[in-house]
């Protein structure tokens, strides 16, 4: 049976690090480490909302961004103006999609997977990268985490997923993702999962679940998803 796909986004489809480019005009040789502290501080802010309980503690993935921005200014005192700031967010929303991603997902769509945005971001900054892209017209629908107002990996994001677009069926959903935290979040409702290990210093968890491949580009995800 055809599986459904769910593909992260920041990360895995587009580039996070676009970002370092203008990073770099504006700090020089910091860009990197700044870069890696503003994601990690994203990533802990939706933890901690969702942590928290969502609802009323949540914000979206856009303020989760633009939090963790300060933050990191903040802390290596790097002392960007508001202005600087203003267009580091304004990037946010035209990152660029990983090389072989469209070729990828339009193979895929071909042989008759479903295609999913699967994301903490929100519907609107998912819909805008995807376009940017070119590859809206592979995917058959985008998931944004900000209807049930929480973050991956909340098992109600899964879940709800699999309830909505795969009558339920937990085992015929496949996770794709590069962030390890999304791999177990998915294991753990019962999905299988492709972990994408874009670089070497992505190292996995010492943790009870496992994806069921690691692969290291798009390019190897038709013949994993075969295996499954
Ligand atoms: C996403 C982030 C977690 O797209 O990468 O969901």
């Amino acid at each position: 049976m055809n599986k459904v796909l769910a593909f992260d986004v920041y990360g895995t489809l587009i580039d996070v690090h676009g970002v370092t480019t203008l990073l770099t005009e504006m700090i020089g040789e910091q860009a990197m480490a700044f870069s890696n502290q503003w994601r990690a501080k994203q990533l802990e802010y939706t933890f901690r909302r969702a942590a928290m309980g969502g609802g009323e503690q949540y914000r979206n993935f856009a303020e989760c961004t633009r939090a963790a921005l300060v933050f990191a200014d903040t802390l290596m005192g790097t002392a960007l103006t508001q202005e600087q700031q203003a267009q580091l967010l304004a990037i946010y929303a035209s990152l660029p999609a990983f090389p072989e991603v469209a070729d990828a997902l339009g193979a895929l769509h071909t042989e008759g997977h479903a295609c999913w945005a699967f994301s903490n971001g929100t519907l609107q900054g998912v819909t805008g990268l995807m376009e940017y892209a070119g590859v809206k017209d592979h995917l058959d629908g985008l998931f944004s985490v900000d209807s049930l107002q929480t973050f991956k990996p909340d098992p109600l994001v899964y879940n709800t997923f699999a309830e909505q677009n795969a009558n339920g069926e937990a085992s015929r959903c496949v996770l794709v993702s590069s962030n390890p935290f999304d791999v177990i979040g998915a294991k753990a409702c019962g999905w299988r999962a492709v972990w994408v290990q874009r670089n070497e210093q992505n190292v996995p968890d010492d943790w009870e679940l496992k994806p069921d491949q690691t692969i290291t580009s798009l390019n190897e995800l038709a013949a994993a998803v075969a295996s499954l």
